[in-house]
């Protein structure tokens, strides 16, 4: 039996064209020319390994080298450049594509003859320059916002770390990537050279990472040139920031446009501001909102210590900070009869899978039901109520989510409307092609009066 010319073509292609390497002196990954491989091409960042099922891969391939990636030629000796992208030889996210074929970026490196280290402080030092004109353009610090979210991942075309700017001399960097740990000390440089901030603190994903194939021996954090206390601004409002040994990094700059969002809601009001951390609802209500009175409440004992702290720095006194698990500060109030104009609802990640969901849809509807009883019966109010599960705030296309909420104003005995839906702030760039990563909803919800 013969073979078909164009499959004998491809298999002779392969042979020939495996494990070799471009005049650049990068390692070439081939892939086959088909629809999937478009798609990378077209700007998806991740190539997933089974993907990979039929590309070459030369043996000596390691996790963090950086590879030139183009499809196999095609019967005419064509072939399509994709990327140069980054390996993983565990990870199920197998190539991270860094700079695709058709930026400038990607024109500027292909030819050259450069080191893996220059290549990757090439990319790096492009891309966080490109971040911080997007930012800019944002508005970005700004006389009353000193610290945002300045680089997110595949939203700004470098998957696998995140940075926070917290004033003109701080950043703290989230590493979710093996690659980014292995370049560790170029994309250091990296960053003091194109960010001239003085500190960096750097903080590891762990679980993520493990996901990527990496344990690291070292501490979680590495601090740089570390200040010891620092202040920020978001919103006009100062905030006291350690990042060290603190949740995340220190602030959830994600929250900010939820947070002006309810400041215009607050004009006379009481606020209920459940999970508050370190108050920023409470102030954003208080200082620029004009509330009544606001009360936070937080089982970490630190955070409400930095809350109240931060209320004296702004010069507040109508805010009070309780230390409690929210479920039982919630059973007091409502057996006290105690009532708010708006609460808001922000727990933690109660989702991390969807194989959760279920799980944390009960726990959502008891959180969301305990507090709709808590608004002003008399008057009506709103709930602000939060998810910062992925799997929740995407499962279809979000409406999941607000079927638990209105699951739980039946079990409430409240009347509720859906007067919006918003996500993290815009700063949290994502990819137009990775939608799902917008992880963050908050639900503006009105709650009817009792008749
Ligand atoms: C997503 S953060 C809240 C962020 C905050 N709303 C802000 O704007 O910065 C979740 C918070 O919930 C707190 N937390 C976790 N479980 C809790 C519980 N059962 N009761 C009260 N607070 C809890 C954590 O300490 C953390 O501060």
């Amino acid at each position: 039996m013969q073979m078909p010319t164009s499959i004998a073509f491809l298999l002779l292609s392969t042979l020939l064209l495996s494990f070799t390497f471009h005049a650049s002196g990068l390692t070439l990954i081939q892939l086959p020319r088909n629809k999937r491989t478009l798609t990378f091409r077209s700007g998806q960042q991740l190539i997933y390994r089974n993907s990979l099922s039929s590309a070459s891969l030369p043996p000596t391939l390691k996790t963090g080298d950086i590879c030139l990636l183009k499809t196999f030629p095609d019967p005419h000796g064509q072939y399509d450049d994709i990327g140069i992208g980054v390996y993983n030889e565990e990870s199920m996210y197998a190539i991270r594509i860094l700079a695709h074929h058709n930026s400038e970026l990607y024109k500027t490196l292909e030819g050259g003859e450069l080191t893996d280290e220059e290549i990757v402080y090439s990319i790096f030092s492009r891309k966080l320059r490109a971040a911080q004109s997007s930012r800019l353009s944002l508005g970005l610090p700004s006389p009353s916002t000193d610290s945002y979210r300045l680089l997110n991942g595949e939203g700004d075309g470098l998957s696998g770390l995140s940075l926070d700017v917290y004033g003109p001399t701080l950043t703290v960097a989230m590493s979710s990537a093996a690659y980014v740990e292995i370049h560790k000390e170029t994309i250091m440089r990296c960053l003091k050279d194109v960010l001239e901030c003085e500190d960096v603190v750097w903080k590891r994903t762990e679980n993520r990472l493990m996901q990527d194939g990496f344990v690291g021996e070292e501490e979680e954090e590495v601090v740089v040139e570390r200040k010891e206390q620092n202040i920020i601004l978001e919103n006009g409002i100062k905030y006291y920031i350690q990042p060290v040994g603190s949740q995340k990094t220190g602030f959830y700059t994600d929250q900010r446009s939820n947070r002006e969002l309810v400041s215009g809601l607050a004009e006379g009001k009481t606020v209920l501001d459940l999970c508050c951390f370190v108050g920023a609802f409470s102030l954003n209500a208080a200082v620029n909102g004009g509330a009544k009175k606001c009360t936070g409440v937080d089982s970490s004992k630190d955070a409400v210590a930095a809350a109240q702290k931060n209320a004296e720095l702004n010069g507040v006194d109508n805010c009070e900070f309780i230390a409690m698990g929210i479920e039982a500060y919630m059973k007091d109030a409502i057996s006290r009869g105690l009532e708010y104009d708006i609460v808001i609802l922000d727990p933690p990640k109660l989702a991390p899978t969807v194989k959760s969901l279920e799980r944390a849809s009960r726990k959502y509807h008891a959180l969301n039901r305990d507090a709709l009883k808590l608004v002003n019966k008399k008057s009506g109010g709103v709930l602000m109520t939060c998810t910062c599960s992925s799997a929740m705030s995407t499962m279809n296309g979000g409406q999941y989510f607000l079927n638990t909420i209105q699951r739980a104003s039946l079990a409430a005995g409240r009347e509720i409307t859906l007067h919006g839906r918003s996500h993290a702030a815009a700063c949290h760039s994502t990819s137009p092609l990775e939608g799902s990563s917008n992880y963050l909803t908050a639900a503006l919800i009105g709650v009817a009066a009792e008749e």
